[in-house]
């Protein structure tokens, strides 16, 4: 666990960072993002140390880095860096043995861990064990930047742009693999991007920071649906919700303004209410908490004759409905919409919250996401 308490840096009296509060648990994978020059980097060199602390606390496991010696800090925490940080003139087996020497690995170790970080990383060993950094693409480069990050076993892996001068392939290619060896190895990553996509597609969390002060640090969709201000607003993008349909629930696209109709109302009543609205059908609710009872069709009121009895006997079962937690992706794979001119949307306690049409989806589809505050009627 990494605990940031009121922590601030400055350079000479340009502060960069100011009373940072922020607990990273412990396996998380947080990725930190933000324009240039807000501090970023400043922020993952404080953790290792690169940068000493100037202002507040950072506490590692509850220990205060104050009291962890710098080699003790640098067995527990992995640096990659944007061009992987390798240096020129050492082979790529030399490059890693040196951070596994330094860290006090007895060396007759080394050459097996070495080989085992690069299958880790899917580079074949015989092949790239004596290669010069030079010798590589941009993607093996990063590669070996990762498998020596992974080599000393650390619990905590600081991560600074590592992708970000890679293809849009290489870099889909090792976002992926940084995620499976963080969820395999229970990893603690901390990873700076300027790309919201990656950052998304990443984090558990994310740290918006501004003007060396954190934005918004929350889940991907909590930030994706309620960005907490103007700044976060833009890093997020008008449409980039849409990019993710498992994000998008049917509480978020519902018309929250569904008729409906109690069930001790009478036959006329509905009949009133389907005219009025031109709907051949109605959702029956119960009680306060509007509880889903079922639907009424025009089709089985027509034949009725005592136009005051109650509705309670034509209310059918006949028709689905999904939960306000229901992915978008879901709804589309699952629902007919031509069964039914509404889909309910319920909680898990069958209450109705609200509803879907066919047409109110398109519509919504095509406006994009935007919140609806109107609240429920009943007629
Ligand atoms: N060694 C230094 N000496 C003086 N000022 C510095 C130093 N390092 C960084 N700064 C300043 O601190 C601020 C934050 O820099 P930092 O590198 O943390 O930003 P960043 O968010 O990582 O930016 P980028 O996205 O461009 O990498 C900037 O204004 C930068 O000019
Ligand atoms: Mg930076």
């Amino acid at each position: 666990m990494i605990e940031f308490r009121n922590v601030s840096q400055s350079y000479k009296d340009h502060k960069v960072l100011t009373d940072i509060n922020m607990t990273i648990q412990s396996g998380e994978f947080v990725v930190l993002i933000g324009s240039s020059g807000c501090g970023k980097t400043t922020l993952l060199k404080t953790i290792n140390k690169l940068t000493s602390l100037a202002g507040g606390d950072l506490l590692i496991d509850g220990v205060s880095i104050r009291d962890i010696p710098d080699i003790a800090l640098r067995r527990r925490i992995g640096y990659v860096i944007q061009d992987g940080g390798l240096f020129p003139h050492l082979t790529v087996e030399e490059n890693i043995s040196l951070l596994l020497e330094t860290v006090g690995m007895p060396s007759e170790k080394i050459p097996a861990r070495v080989d085992e970080v690069l299958e880790m990383v899917n580079l074949d060993p015989d092949t790239f064990r004596n290669s010069f950094p030079a010798q590589l693409s941009g993607g093996q480069k990063q590669r070996v930047g990762v498998a020596r990050a992974f080599s000393a076993n650390p619990d905590i892996i600081l991560m600074d742009e590592p992708f970000s001068a890679l293809d849009p392939v290489t870099r889909g290619e090792l976002q992926n693999e940084v995620v499976k060896l963080q969820k395999r190895f229970h990893k603690t990553i901390v990873f700076v991007t300027h790309d919201m996509d990656e950052a998304i597609k990443m984090a558990d969390r994310i740290c918006i920071i501004q003007n060396g002060q954190i934005a918004q640090f929350d889940r991907p969709e909590e930030i994706l649906k309620r960005p907490a201000n103007a700044y976060v607003e833009e890093f997020v993008g008008k449409n980039r919700l849409w990019g993710n349909p498992a994000y998008i629930h049917a509480e978020d696209i519902m018309k929250k303004a569904v008729i409906h109709i109690s069930k001790n109302r009478t036959v006329l009543q509905a009949l009133q209410i389907m005219r009025h609205n031109t709907v051949d059908s109605l959702l029956v609710t119960s009680g306060r908490e509007h509880r889903l009872e079922g639907i009424i069709w025009l089709k089985n009121l027509q034949e009725v004759k005592d136009y005051s009895a109650s509705l309670e006997e034509y209310i059918t079962q006949d028709y689905i409905s999904v939960y306000a937690d229901t992915s978008l992706q879901e709804i589309i794979d699952t629902v007919d919409y031509d069964a039914s001119g509404i889909i309910p949307v319920v909680n898990h306690e069958n209450e109705l919250l609200g509803g879907l049409t066919k047409s109110g989806l398109l519509a919504t589809l095509s406006k994009r996401y935007r919140r609806d505050s109107t609240e429920g009627v009943e007629e």
